[in-house]
C-alpha cells in the first residue's frame, strides 16, 4: 500500500492507494476560504496551514483506509511544481514518516498525477491515450504511451485555463476560486449571448487565454456596471464556453493527430460541467472513449499522486533525506 501526501498549492491532501490502483482513502482539507478574502492563494498562509494540517490529514487517510503505518510499503509525495514553501511541508512530512520506518519514498511530479488520475480503479484507462490537463497553474495536452511518463503535445503560452476562470470571475465581481462559481452561474445564462474569441495560436497544439480575459474586461467596461451586473449569468456562460471550446478544439486536433481512441481529462478545470459535457459529445462524435475522473480526482488530491507513484522510481532510505522540493520541474 502507498501513503501519498500532496501540498503543492492550497489543499492539504493525504491518501492511501493499493499497488493495483484501488483508492482506500482520499482525504482533502481545502484552504479555499482562508485565501478568499485576498482574492488568491497567499503562499505563506498556505505553508503555515499545511504545517498545522499535515499530521491530521495523514491520520485521517490512514483511519479511513482502516490501516496503520504498519500496512504502508512506500510513501509518495509531490516534489513539484508548486509553491515552494507549501511543497516543503509535504516533502518534510513524507520524509519523516518514511525515514522513521526505513520505507522507500517516491517523489512525484504533480502534473504526472493529473495525467494518470484516470488510471485508478474502478475503471482504469490504459495507454495509449491523450490527456487534456487544465488546472490553475497549467494547461496542456499530452500523449501517454506508458504510464511512467507523458509527452506534452501543446501547452498554454500565457495563462492557464483555471487562471482564465479565476481572473474572469474577479472581473465579474465574483469570489475565489472563480472556476466553480462561474460554472454555477453559467447554468442560468445563455452561452451564445455574447461573443468571445477562441484563440488557437500557431499551427501546433498550444493554447492562449490572456486575450480572452482582456476581451471580457473590455466587454464589461462597454456594457457599464449596471448592465454587466444584470447580464452576469450570460457573461459567465459565454466566457466559460469560449474557454471550453478552445480546450476541446485542441483536444480534438490532438486525438486526430495521434490516432488514439482513448481520451482522459485531468486538473481542476476538468470539473467544469461545460467542458465535461463538451468532451463527452466530442468523443461520441469521433468514436473515442472518454475518461472523466470524479471531481475529487480532478482538483488537487493525493490519490493521483499515489497513482503516479505506482509507475515512478522509489528512492531507498536514506537516499531521499536530502531530496529538495522544486517550484518548477525541468
Ligand atoms: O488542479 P487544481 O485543483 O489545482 C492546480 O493544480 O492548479 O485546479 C484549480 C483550478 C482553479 O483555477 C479553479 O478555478 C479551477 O481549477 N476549477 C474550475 C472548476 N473547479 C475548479 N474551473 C472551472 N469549472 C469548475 N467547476
Ligand atoms: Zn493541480
Amino acid at each position: 500500500m502507498i501513503l501519498a501526501i500532496e501540498t503543492s498549492c492550497d489543499d492539504t491532501c493525504a491518501a492511501v492507494v493499493t499497488a493495483a490502483g484501488e483508492i482506500r482513502s482520499n482525504a482533502i482539507a481545502s484552504q479555499g476560504l482562508l485565501h478568499e478574502r485576498y482574492g488568491g492563494v497567499v503562499p505563506e498562509i498556505a505553508s503555515r496551514r499545511h504545517l498545522e494540517l499535515a499530521d491530521a490529514l495523514v491520520a485521517d487517510a490512514l483511519e479511513q483506509a482502516g490501516a496503520t503505518l504498519e500496512d504502508i510499503d512506500r510513501v509518495a509525495v509531490t516534489r513539484g511544481p508548486g509553491l515552494i514553501g507549501a511543497l516543503l511541508v509535504g516533502l518534510s512530512a513524507a520524509k519523516a514518516i518514511a525515514a522513521a520506518r526505513r520505507l522507500p519514498l517516491v517523489p512525484v511530479d504533480h502534473l504526472h498525477g493529473h495525467v494518470v488520475a484516470s488510471t485508478l480503479q474502478p475503471d482504469p484507462i490504459e495507454p495509449p491515450y491523450v490527456c487534456l490537463v487544465a488546472s490553475g497553474g497549467h494547461t496542456f495536452v499530452a500523449r501517454v504511451d506508458e504510464p511512467s511518463t507523458y509527452a506534452i503535445l501543446g501547452q498554454t503560452l500565457d495563462d492557464a485555463a483555471g487562471e482564465a476562470f479565476d481572473k474572469g470571475a474577479r472581473i465579474l465581481g465574483l469570489g475565489y476560486p472563480g472556476g466553480p462559481i462561474v460554472d454555477r452561474l453559467a447554468r442560468d445564462g445563455d452561452a451564445s449571448a455574447l461573443d468571445f474569441p477562441r484563440s488557437l495560436p500557431g499551427d501546433g497544439l498550444d493554447f492562449s487565454f490572456s486575450g480572452l480575459k482582456t476581451s471580457l474586461l473590455y466587454r464589461v467596461r462597454d456594457l457599464g456596471e449596471q448592465e454587466a451586473a444584470e447580464r452576469r449569468a450570460d457573461l459567465a456562460a459565454s466566457y466559460q464556453s469560449a474557454i471550453a471550446d478552445a480546450l476541446l478544439a485542441r483536444l480534438e486536433q490532438a486525438v486526430a493527430r495521434e490516432g488514439v481512441e482513448r481520451v482522459a481529462l485531468g486538473g481542476g478545470v476538468a470539473a467544469n460541467s461545460a467542458l465535461r459535457a463538451g468532451a463527452e459529445a466530442l468523443c461520441e462524435r469521433i468514436g473515442a472513449r472518454l475518461w472523466t475522473p470524479p471531481i475529487a480526482l480532478c482538483t488537487d488530491n493525493a490519490a493521483m499522486i499515489a497513482a503516479a507513484a505506482r509507475f515512478g522510481e522509489p528512492v531507498a532510505y536514506p537516499g531521499y533525506l536530502d531530496l529538495d522540493a522544486a517550484a518548477r520541474l525541468a
